[in-house]
């Protein structure tokens, strides 16, 4: 007995779809949407990849016809049938249904709470287990995935080996407002990491150059758009290497992933409505003006900011207005920042550090910079800063073994992302959020 074409036809994943145009295929997903229109259904189905219309006759195919008809929303779906060019149909193919299997039937009665209509935000997170199936939300995991292969990718391809920060440490890397503090073994205390900075450097006077890309953790309190209290950094340090060094790393650095996600990520670009024509005007040098100048420009602009403020978003976002690239600004003054930063020797009030702001108001991306590399200087800002100097023991090793001048810095992850995507809020860019009053799902 000659083989059904149906037994034999491939599996394949809906956007390879147009590589078999003519040829019958089996699709494996889920029904997205239905229409019923008499003796036709037109299912949409989706399998992870992209979503295909499909097109079913009870005339031809009674059998398919009657398992797909009143099938529920977001109900687990095998289809078979024959692909076929269809320039009204999106994406330009569409599947002549001929036999179709249901895998799980979504129950009428618990339909699938998220319709193809807006809903609520909170609503949505409340089932982001659920949110990230539609395509909106796929298009944006799939970016950020695209973001973390090539800023690995280049890293290594610069001489950089990958060395993993721990997530639970001894004390504040970032300042002590913003720590989560985790009752470890035997009541001793210990914190989730607010930058795996302190230890790249060791590793950067092991190895060289290093970096470390993984999950950081700040108690903050600002329910902004910016803010989320888990997100990822992806944190560079070298041995040897001054503040320019980092900076024009940094440049290359989101250049280099800015650029893969335009050649590769268009298709997931264009589902989300952006204008991949700002994205292709990313590459170094990115303009640079020192803290002075960002004051300056801010006042003419009518803010209120006075010299030896911290910029929040409004100050950001308008500063962000001036350029087409993100913009790079030296040189605060040391009050503003870590104990870590290294003085600038020309003008010992300001930091040998940099911030890289997005474009269009997305906010800053990498915040980094020179490290204090003298052992009496670092003792010094670890008193004055009231940080417990007995937990810095291994750290001030690292001046009293070798200490060499030394810089690197962190690229927000979910910041980077969300520029890229055009997203009004990160909470989008990264598959859970962690946020102020949100730890479910
Ligand atoms: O500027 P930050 O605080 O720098 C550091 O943590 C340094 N220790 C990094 C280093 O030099 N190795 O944070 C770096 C970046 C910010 O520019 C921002 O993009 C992101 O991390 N970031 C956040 N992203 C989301 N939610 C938050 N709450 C964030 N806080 C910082
Ligand atoms: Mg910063």
């Amino acid at each position: 007995m000659t083989p059904e074409p149906e037994a034999t036809a491939p599996k394949i994943a809906i956007e390879d779809a147009g590589k078999y145009a003519g040829h019958t295929v089996v699709i494996r997903g889920w029904l997205y949407n239905l229409r019923e229109s008499g003796k036709l259904l037109f299912p949409i189905f989706r399998d992870g990849t992209s979503t295909m219309q499909g097109v079913v006759s009870q005339k031809e195919n009674p059998e398919a016809f009657g398992a797909l008809k009143g099938l529920t929303q977001e109900s687990s779906v095998i289809v078979t049938g024959k692909i076929q060019a269809e320039p009204r149909a999106p994406g330009g193919y569409e599947i002549h249904v001929s036999g179709a299997e249901v895998v799980q039937r979504v129950a009428d009665s618990e339909p699938y709470p998220i319709q193809l209509k807006e809903h609520g935000v909170d609503f949505l997170l409340d089932r982001r287990h659920l949110w990230i199936r539609t395509p909106r939300q796929a298009a944006i995991l799939r970016i950020r995935a695209e973001c973390v292969r090539t800023a690995r990718n280049f890293m290594d391809g610069q001489g950089y080996t990958l060395t993993d920060a721990p997530i639970f440490t001894p004390a504040a890397c970032e300042g002590t407002t913003t720590l989560f503090e985790v009752n470890y073994i035997d009541d001793q205390k210990a914190y989730l990491t607010q930058s795996g900075q302190l230890y790249v450097e060791a590793t950067a006077a092991a190895l060289g150059k290093v970096y470390t890309f993984g999950p950081t953790f700040r108690a903050e309190k600002s329910k902004t758009r910016r803010h989320l209290t888990e997100f990822w950094m992806l944190e560079p340090e070298a041995a040897y290497a001054h503040l320019e060094d980092m900076i024009e790393l940094g440049e290359s650095l989101v250049s280099a992933i800015v650029q893969s996600v335009v050649k590769n990520r268009a298709r997931e670009l264009a589902a989300l409505e952006r204008d991949a024509g700002k994205l292709e005007k990313i590459a170094p040098p990115f303009p640079r003006i020192r803290y002075d100048e960002a004051i300056e420009m801010l006042q003419k602009a009518g803010s209120e900011v006075k010299w030896g403020d911290d910029f929040g978003s409004a100050e950001e976002t308008l500063l962000s207005k001036e350029f087409e690239k993100p913009v790079i600004i030296h040189r605060y003054p040391s009050a503003l920042k870590a104990f870590y930063m290294a003085a600038d020797p020309a003008r010992p009030e300001l930091a040998l550090n940099f911030d890289v702001i997005a474009p269009e108001g997305f906010g800053e991306i990498i915040g980094g910079g020179e490290r204090e590399s003298s052992y009496e200087t670092l003792v010094r800002r670890i008193r004055e800063n009231q940080l417990p100097e007995e937990a810095f023991q291994w750290y001030l090793d690292l001046r009293r073994y070798g200490s060499v001048p030394h810089a690197g810095f962190g690229l927000g992850l979910e910041r980077t992302v969300a520029w890229i995507c055009g997203t009004e809020h990160i909470r989008e860019v990264i598959p859970f959020p962690r946020m102020l009053y949100r730890v479910y799902p």
